[in-house]
């Protein structure tokens, strides 16, 4: 496969497959109405006039029509991925060929060209960051501090970026503002649950083929993503187990109808595993020693930390690959566990992440959110801010009349009953 030279201005797999990515690009926008009016918008006004832009995050078609909006916005952008298996090469490939906005991703990269393209996202000099994780951040307050004075703030997608970002903010390391797109309610209530519920079984489905209905389903996590996991296994059938380390989240899983228990105890019993915390080490040697013949095991969480891979490579006596995205591992009892997509996303490794309709209400916050920082960014400190209410309300105002629903309206005598303390008495 040949790679792109630079004068077209990225790193992408190969450039011939522009055409596949831009049929791919304008399915997306048809499920992305939102976005399209914020486009229309954004064409006539101009908001990011001017604004060089870096963002990290999934190479997807989705992202793609993000770009594309920023850019009709007057933003000057380049892409970088911001997870080594995330890219769709398509997209990225008609990213540069046919809308000249330089992406530098490949699936499958090694560290060493993650980093590097993380690094040539930096060169453009940035005054907004987005990142989906805090790579983009992190690698420019430790390797490119000169550029700091260049930036205005930056925004944030996913729950695990939210966390690095608010640890920096705490200890000072911080630079600039940062908006927590994932904290606004039409992100994380949307995309973590029924986005995630939906695209991870499907990662699963597509990698292994498996039947759900009648399998012991665990689930690591009740989170946002972790509800909505839980409740689409149970949806095709499945026998859900969570496992939770917050007793109100435990206790919400009992309430929603599942088992809960420790992993050690779920291990012994289940079929298939999917870690949704954020965390590290939640499927780690005691729990691969106590897992049953053919246990298929998966993360959607962020990182690749969320299943101990080298802990499994040291307890197994060989691996090798079986179907794309599967890789079985050997124990050295004669066992066999079946690891999807190198412990990474799953959703994005095996199968094309979230819906568009989903990213829609997530792209719609980030083109909302670099607009409002663009306009407040001296008012701002260096913390994590969430996402303004009024753009929460206008966005879901905007979803659900496109989607042709229509709601009641508060009376004025409403309004005064509700903010006032004497109604009712
Ligand atoms: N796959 C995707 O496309 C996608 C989309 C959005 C978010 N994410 C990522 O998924 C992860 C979870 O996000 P979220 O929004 O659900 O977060 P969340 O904070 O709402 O939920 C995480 C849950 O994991 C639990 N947890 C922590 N440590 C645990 C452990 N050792 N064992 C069991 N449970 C534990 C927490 O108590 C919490 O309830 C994050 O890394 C986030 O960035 C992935």
């Amino acid at each position: 496969m040949e790679t792109t030279t630079a004068k077209l201005n990225g790193d992408v797999k190969d450039i011939a497959l522009a055409e596949k990515g831009k049929r791919k690009i304008e399915w997306a926008n048809q499920h992305m109405p939102v976005l399209q009016l914020i486009r229309k918008q954004f064409i006539k006004e101009q908001p990011l006039k001017g604004v060089r832009m870096s963002a990290c995050l999934h190479i997807t078609s989705e992202t793609a029509n993000l770009a594309i909006t920023l850019r009709d916005g007057g933003a000057d952008v380049v892409l970088c991925a911001s997870n080594p298996l995330s890219t769709q090469d398509e997209v990225a490939a008609c990213l540069v060929k046919d809308y000249n906005i330089p992406t530098y991703a490949i699936k499958g990269e090694d560290n060493s060209t993650y980093y590097g393209h993380i690094m040539s996202a930096l060169d453009h000099q940035p005054n907004i960051t987005m990142d989906d994780g805090a790579d983009l951040v992190t690698t420019l307050l430790t390797k490119r501090p000169d550029l700091l004075g260049n930036v205005i703030g930056g925004t944030e997608e996913t729950t695990t970026g939210v966390i690095r970002l608010r640890a920096m903010a705490k200890d000072g390391t911080l630079k600039y503002p940062i908006i927590a797109v994932n904290d606004a309610l039409t992100k994380h209530l949307f995309d973590n649950r029924y986005g995630t519920g939906q695209s991870s079984i499907d990662g699963i489905l597509r990698a292994t083929n498996l039947l759900i209905a009648g399998l012991r389903l665990v689930v690591a996590g009740y989170g946002w993503c972790g509800k909505g996991v839980a409740m689409r296994a149970k949806g095709l059938g499945a026998d859900v187990i969570v496992t939770e380390t917050n007793p109100v989240r435990a206790l919400e899983a009992v309430m929603d109808g599942f088992r809960v228990m420790p992993m050690v105890e779920a291990a012994k019993i289940g079929d298939v595993f999917i870690t949704v915390t954020g965390n590290k080490s939640i499927l780690t040697h005691e729990h691969f020693e106590k897992m049953k013949e053919g246990a298929v095991i998966s993360n959607s969480g962020h990182f690749n930390v969320e299943i101990d891979i080298p802990a499994l490579e040291k307890l197994s006596s060989g691996k090798k690959p079986v179907r794309p995205f599967v890789e079985e591992y050997t124990m050295k009892d004669g066992r066999k566990i079946y690891l999807l997509g190198e412990g990474r996303l799953i959703n994005l490794a095996a199968a094309e992440g979230h819906p568009a309709a989903v990213m829609d209400m997530s792209f719609a916050n980030q083109a909302l959110a670099s607009e409002y920082m663009v306009k407040h960014a001296n008012e701002l400190q260096k913390q994590v801010y969430s996402v303004p209410e009024l753009i929460d309300r206008q966005i879901a105002k905007l979803k659900l009349e496109s989607m042709g629903v229509q709601i009641d309206k508060l009376t004025p005598d409403q309004e005064q009953y509700l903010a006032s303390w004497d109604e009712g008495t």
